[in-house]
């Protein structure tokens, strides 16, 4: 007969190794594909499950090359999705918030819908009231990727390709191109690389729209999130959030986010561009070491009840953060939950706004022959 101690040791060797390694019950290390439906035009789009070794799951979908869930654990080991999403392709396609989206061809606003590029004038679909927003009407994260997957001992990759034609959405030339989502097999990272070429003089800017909330998606406010940007100045908008061409020094402003500050310390201070972002919608010019080619530091959000935080590196000179100040309660997301004012916030890393109608930004002009690299890494710990 054996001894009730060992019983006792057997029993809490179970329970050390359940509770110490988060999420080993269920998943097993690597990229599941499962179908994620049919769009409304017929066509069926996979759902793409990686899993590391150290707690993190990540899914992507190939219809806007999109981040439906992140899953990481928090300082005790529980793991929750922080990002917001559906559950259905359909409410990607009629989705208007850009869950976890990529964007492009342009992300964010251009005036007027309109710019020049050698000599010539372009026109693009309006649908933000006078300008363009995130690449159009029908801009890439609405458009179905063809994917690929690999997986080695130290890696999960999925590489996402689309081709966007000459004149697509009002931009010219045929444009190639890749986003490769990567997981590390023992790191809680994801990294986005983006790669295009184009035929013809064009303007790019991508980025990745994932709304986060590291308390958990649908679960409560972002006010008290605590955020550092690694840039001290931003480019103040005009009321329809198109850049004045300021680069504007945010000390002592409620811009300032250089040094870790509660985001809802300063949102509803009277401020007018506070008032033409209904919080903050605005993009901070990064800090760069000179000649840096390598995906530096952008900014830092921490949930200080889980403990999780995010770093998110970039190669781009510029990152939007919005604060979730258009969710109203009335989209209900995964889980059918009510998604509310404020429940989440995006760090869009990318070029300046409305860049092709400003000389003085860094720019976003692709000539053919010369290809677009572009990497942002979203890093997750618990503190
Ligand atoms: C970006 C814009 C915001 C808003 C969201 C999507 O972050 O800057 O104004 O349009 O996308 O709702």
């Amino acid at each position: 007969m054996i001894p009730w101690t060992s019983h006792v040791l057997v029993l809490s060797a179970a329970l050390f190794l359940v509770l110490s390694v988060p999420g080993s019950s269920k998943e097993k290390f690597g990229i599941e594909k499962r179908p994620f439906g049919k769009t409304s035009g017929g066509e069926a789009v996979d759902l793409y499950v990686l899993t590391n070794r150290t707690g993190m799951q990540v899914s992507i979908t190939n219809y806007g090359a999109t981040i439906v869930s992140v899953r990481v654990p928090d300082r005790t080991g529980k793991v929750e999705d922080v990002v917001l999403g559906f559950d259905t392709v359909g409410e990607y396609e009629t989705g208007k918030a850009y869950f976890g989206a990529t964007i492009g061809r342009y992300a964010n606003r251009i005036a007027g819908g309109r710019f020049q590029l050698v000599g010539k004038t372009y026109d693009l679909p309006k649908n933000d009231g006078p300008n363009t927003l995130h690449g159009g009407i029908n801009g890439f994260n609405k458009r179905v990727w063809a994917a690929m997957q690999s997986s080695g001992d130290d890696h999960l990759t999925v590489e996402l390709s689309y081709v966007s034609r000459d004149g697509e959405e009002g931009f010219p030339g045929n444009l190639s191109a890749q986003v490769i989502f990567e997981m590390p097999s023992d790191r809680n990272e994801l990294l986005i690389r983006y790669r295009a070429e184009t035929d013809k003089a064009t303007v790019v800017n991508l980025t990745n729209h994932s709304y986060f909330n590291l308390a958990g998606e649908g679960n409560g406010s972002i006010l008290s999130h605590k955020l550092t940007i690694y840039g001290g100045k931003y480019t103040p908008v005009d009321k329809f959030l198109i850049p004045t061409g300021e680069l504007r020094d945010a000390h002592n402003t409620p811009f300032d986010f250089e040094h870790e500050i509660e985001i809802g310390a300063r949102i509803n201070d009277s401020d007018e561009q506070l008032k033409f972002g209904l919080g903050y919608d605005h993009n901070w010019v990064l800090e760069k070491k000179p000649r840096a080619d390598s995906a530096e530091l952008a900014a830092r959000l921490t949930e200080p009840t889980s403990g999780r935080t995010l770093d998110v590196l970039t190669t781009e000179p510029g990152l939007q953060f919005y604060s979730g100040n258009f969710l109203d309660g009335k989209m209900r997301g995964k889980g059918n939950k009510p998604y509310e004012h404020r429940s989440a916030l995006c760090l869009e890393t990318q070029h300046f706004p409305d860049s092709p109608n400003h000389s003085t930004f860094p720019s976003t002009i692709l000539q053919p022959g010369k290809p677009y690299r572009s990497t942002t890494i979203f890093r997750f710990f618990a503190k």
